[in-house]
């Protein structure tokens, strides 16, 4: 089984979320391929495989720069994705209340819009909780493979 990990990040916090869940994951049976998201498009969604997105937010509820040009092209291709099973592990900072995590908030909504299917719920790390989001990421890391795991076994 192969999971894909795509970061959005501005100043690293998320790739450390992926190292950390790299780590974790990867015993041989799980092959774990972490990418930042710079560079990609949406044609990385044509990888056999389940994704993680892994992203912060900034600007007003945006994704980060690095994130833009994969979840534009999303937008503006519209592919459809309804074989397609994710989880989003968001960061973002409850002290900007009108926009928290909306970078993985846009995420899901656009990948759920284009028909692919979550698994678990929708991850939403609060920097001004003081949890380390690589913390918070292990011990939800364990639970979300079990479920991504009975996901890849029913197919699609
Ligand atoms: C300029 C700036 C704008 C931000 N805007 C938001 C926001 O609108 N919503 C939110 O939930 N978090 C916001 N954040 C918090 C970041 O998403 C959070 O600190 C995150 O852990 C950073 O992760 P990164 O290092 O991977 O980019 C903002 C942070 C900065 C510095």
């Amino acid at each position: 089984m192969k999971l894909h990990l795509l970061v959005g990040t501005m100043t690293g916090t998320a790739q450390l979320v992926a190292q950390e869940l790299e780590l974790v994951w990867d015993d041989g049976e799980m092959r774990v391929e972490t990418l930042l998201m710079d560079q990609l498009d949406s044609a990385v969604f044509e990888r056999e495989g389940i994704f993680l997105i892994v992203t912060s937010t900034y600007g007003q509820g945006d994704v980060p720069d690095n994130a833009k040009n994969l979840y534009e092209d999303l937008k503006a291709k519209r592919p459809d994705l309804s074989r397609l099973r994710y989880g989003v592990f968001g960061l973002g900072d409850r002290t900007y209340a009108e926009t928290f995590n909306f970078g993985g908030k846009r995420f899901d909504d656009i990948l759920a819009e284009l028909g692919a299917q979550r698994i678990g719920e929708r991850v939403k790390h609060d920097a001004s909780s003081g949890m380390l989001p690589e913390e918070m990421a292990a011990e939800w890391g364990v639970g979300w493979l079990a479920l991504a795991k009975e996901s890849a076994a029913v197919g699609t």
